[in-house]
């Protein structure tokens, strides 16, 4: 691993990523001294600031972003000392010998591009210009990654051309997240799971990604990307690979990442059948009365703010078990959850005196809790006719009541450490990225050849019941 970086620069310091998650992030690095005493942070956007205009528009941030029981004006004023402000269009490339001016001498320096896609070249190749490329530097690029395979190959060429992948760390945030990492520590800490983790025990396996919000004001990128490319070619395979991929000698950038890579190479190309698009329309979410997807976005459209799939990871250890992923926008509830399904009991003695088992389900809750719970059956106590009756109980390991004392931290907050330290274990490399966008390309040739255009659906609903029938032909149904 390189050394702890000195420098970090921080493209689009002006955006709403910064102001909502990378300037809290960096406070909170900040709050519990996390980061190295040394390191400076020099931010860079197109708008015209001074170092004294920017920290006042970044503690405004702070002040509405971080929340109030953990805002400290000591800490706020202690990380924005070290901040400073370059202003640069970053097509620009006379300006870049100011912000290399503004980052010192070359010492490790981390650069973290939180700016559109189409400023990936430019900017790289501006920054090697001026000698913020090579070996003492260290990129970090915000997602999307690419539109498909043959974009995301373009972008991860022009970075290769000036940073070694050991060097590239490409940001998923669903890894940044405590219970993402947790689900590691769950099966590879513990001598119960591993065992059972195969289709001669679980019967499948459900991840849900359902949000309540719709456009957010992000409609021109979103309508080029739908639900599949924004939320399933990332979050949602890094979850799948995650849960089915075989246990890592070590938790290290290159073991784990080997063994993500394999499983999200044994994809099977899907069938449209086992695909379902949808596109909400108007309806109430949480009780509050809310337009369709062509009225937030101005004009018609055909893209997906819904998709559920049954995936198939063709290897040993999964032959046979479907991966159910369903991911939406104006779903009921904002929920990301991992249901693992095991199979029934071979034989229920209890059958033949009317008491009904149900299969045992791991369930693994990221958000909005963080908790994981292993449903088991018990008996109800009481004197049941018969003699016994079953009931199913939660075996429940709560962020909140088993780690009390720990402060909720956002995703970006482990990312931007690691990033600084050098460690890109939690981080994409590019051979899982290309591996990712070979299956997502393959599922949008199929629906384009098919025709499958998204089915409308009313917001605050699971999506198309088209959805519900797609796991309940299969004789299962959603962990609602
Ligand atoms: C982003 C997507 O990557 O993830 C957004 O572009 C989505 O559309 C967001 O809302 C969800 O992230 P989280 O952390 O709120 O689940």
């Amino acid at each position: 691993m390189p050394d702890k970086a000195t420098t970090l620069i921080l493209f689009g310091a002006t955006g709403d990523l910064a102001a909502r998650m990378l300037l809290p992030s960096l406070y909170g690095l900040v709050l519990d001294d996390l980061l190295p005493p040394s390191l400076r942070i020099v931010a860079t956007a197109r708008s015209a600031h001074d170092d004294a205009s920017f920290r006042a528009l970044a503690r405004t941030a702070l002040a509405e972003h971080v929340p109030a029981a953990f805002f400290d004006e000591a800490a706020a004023d202690r990380f924005l000392e070290r901040v400073t402000y370059v202003t640069l269009d970053a097509t620009d490339a006379a300006g870049y010998q100011r912000l290399a001016e503004a980052a010192g001498t070359p010492g490790e320096t981390a650069i973290f591009l939180s700016t559109a896609p189409s400023l990936f070249k430019p900017t790289i190749d501006n920054l090697a210009a001026v000698g913020l490329a090579g070996d003492h530097v260290r990129l970090a690029l915000e997602k999307p990654l690419g539109s498909d395979l043959a974009s995301s190959r373009e972008i991860n060429d022009a970075v290769a051309s000036a940073f070694p992948e050991e060097r590239t760390f490409r940001i998923d945030h669903y890894l940044g997240k405590e219970t993402v990492q947790n689900l590691l520590a769950l099966r590879f800490a513990n001598l119960l799971f591993e065992p059972v983790w195969s289709s001669n025990h679980i019967d499948h396996v459900q991840i849900t990604v359902s949000e309540t919000i719709g456009l957010e004001g992000r409609g021109d990128y979103y309508d080029g990307a739908g639900a599949l490319r924004d939320m399933v070619q990332n979050h949602m395979l890094q979850l799948l690979a995650l849960v089915a991929m075989e246990p890592p000698s070590a938790f290290d950038a290159t073991a784990v990442r080997d063994e993500k890579v394999k499983v999200l190479r044994s994809l099977r190309p899907m069938r449209v059948e086992d695909s379902v698009t949808g596109q909400y329309g108007s309806g109430a979410v949480t009780g509050k009365p809310v337009g369709s997807y062509v009225e937030d976005l101005g004009r018609a459209s055909e893209t997906e703010t819904f998709v559920a799939l049954k995936a198939h990871v063709d290897n040993w250890r999964w032959a046979g078990v479907s991966f159910y992923l369903r991911t939406g926008k104006r779903c009921p509830e904002r929920r990301t959850e991992i249901t693992i399904q095991f199979k029934c009991v071979p034989h229920s003695m209890f059958a033949g005196r009317g008491a009904t088992s149900t299969p045992n389900r791991l369930v693994i809750s990221i958000q909005p809790e963080e908790n994981i719970t292993l449903e088991l059956m018990a008996k109800r106590p009481g004197l049941d006719r018969g003699g016994i009756r079953l009931q199913e109980v939660p075996l429940a390991i709560g962020r909140a009541d088993a780690f009390e004392d720990t402060r909720r931290r956002i995703a970006y907050e482990r990312l931007l450490l690691d990033l600084i330290e050098g460690d890109p274990t939690l981080f994409v490399r590019r051979d899982e990225v290309e591996a990712q966008w070979q299956w997502i390309d393959g599922i949008r040739a199929a629906w384009a050849s098919a025709g499958q255009k998204p089915r409308p659906y009313a917001s605050g609903t699971w999506g198309p019941s088209a959805a519900i029938a797609l796991i309940e032909r299969d004789g299962r149904s959603w962990n609602d």
